[in-house]
């Protein structure tokens, strides 16, 4: 039986990538994206895929939205969970007029709806052999790497997504919860003058995610598999 994947944020950039890769490689995928069922990227993955595509119109910030995916998991399995969504709201501002609700936002998107998810799906998770939860972290939640400062939303926010993998990592032994960076990659949000290609990326943490062992829940790393600095 084919494995299946939960990818949030699936229609565009890393989210895309994710589910590009896992369909060509026999999984069965669960793409979570706002207005799913009209984003011309999955309904072409559809065409091609067929019914190992499955489409989940959900805002990842409203519960009632996700409430098909609760119910689904209550009893069919899941194997791998990526928290991939997410936003970057605060590039150029200053902490002198740093708007709060662009905080609130961030905390939405960033920490509290992986965390929503991952309770969800974990009775799904539970019905595997080796069930792996990956939240999309990046090497801006580093309070040891941050020497340029500012962005304090996306930063704290990532930050505290670390911290919420880990303390899973501990209190949830059975499965493997990891924090991944994906390099600074040619999305949206990364910016045509990133390094790295969504390929290039997502073959790196494909490959990490591939290699996964017990002991290496709790960890935060980049896409070519280094350990970085909390
Ligand atoms: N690109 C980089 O250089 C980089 C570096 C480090 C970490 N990351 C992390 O990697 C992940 C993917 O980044 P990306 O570069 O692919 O970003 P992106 O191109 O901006 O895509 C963000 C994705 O998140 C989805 N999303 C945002 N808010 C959502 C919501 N409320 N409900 C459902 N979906 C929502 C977007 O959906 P819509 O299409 O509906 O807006 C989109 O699919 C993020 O968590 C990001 O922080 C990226």
């Amino acid at each position: 039986m084919s494995q299946t994947v939960c990818i949030t944020g699936a229609a565009r950039g890393l989210g895309l990538g994710y589910t590009e890769h896992y369909l060509q490689a026999g999984w069965q995928v669960l793409a979570v994206a706002r207005k799913a069922k009209e984003k011309d990227s999955l309904k072409k993955l559809s065409q091609k895929f067929g019914a190992r595509l499955e489409l989940v119109d959900a805002d990842v910030t409203q519960q009632a939205t996700l409430q098909p995916l609760q119910k689904r998991w209550e009893t069919e399995s899941l194997d791998l969970l990526i928290n991939n969504a997410g936003v970057l709201l605060d590039q150029h501002m200053e902490f002198q007029k740093f708007p709060l609700d662009t905080m609130r936002t961030s905390f939405e998107v960033n920490v509290i709806a992986p965390m929503a998810i991952t309770q969800m799906a974990l009775p799904a998770l539970q019905k595997t052999k080796k069930p792996v939860v990956v939240m999309m972290s990046s090497l801006m939640a580093s309070i040891t790497d941050n020497a340029s400062g500012g962005y304090y939303a996306y930063r704290s926010s990532k930050t505290a997504l670390n911290m919420v993998t880990r303390s899973l990592s501990v209190d949830c032994p059975w499965l493997i919860a990891v924090a991944l960076h994906p390099g600074w990659v040619q999305t949206d949000m990364g910016g045509s003058n990133a390094p790295t290609s969504v390929e290039e990326s997502i073959s790196g943490l494909t490959r990490v995610i591939a290699n996964l062992r017990a002991d290496d829940s709790g960890q935060f790393r980049n896409f070519k598999g280094q350990t970085l600095p909390w």
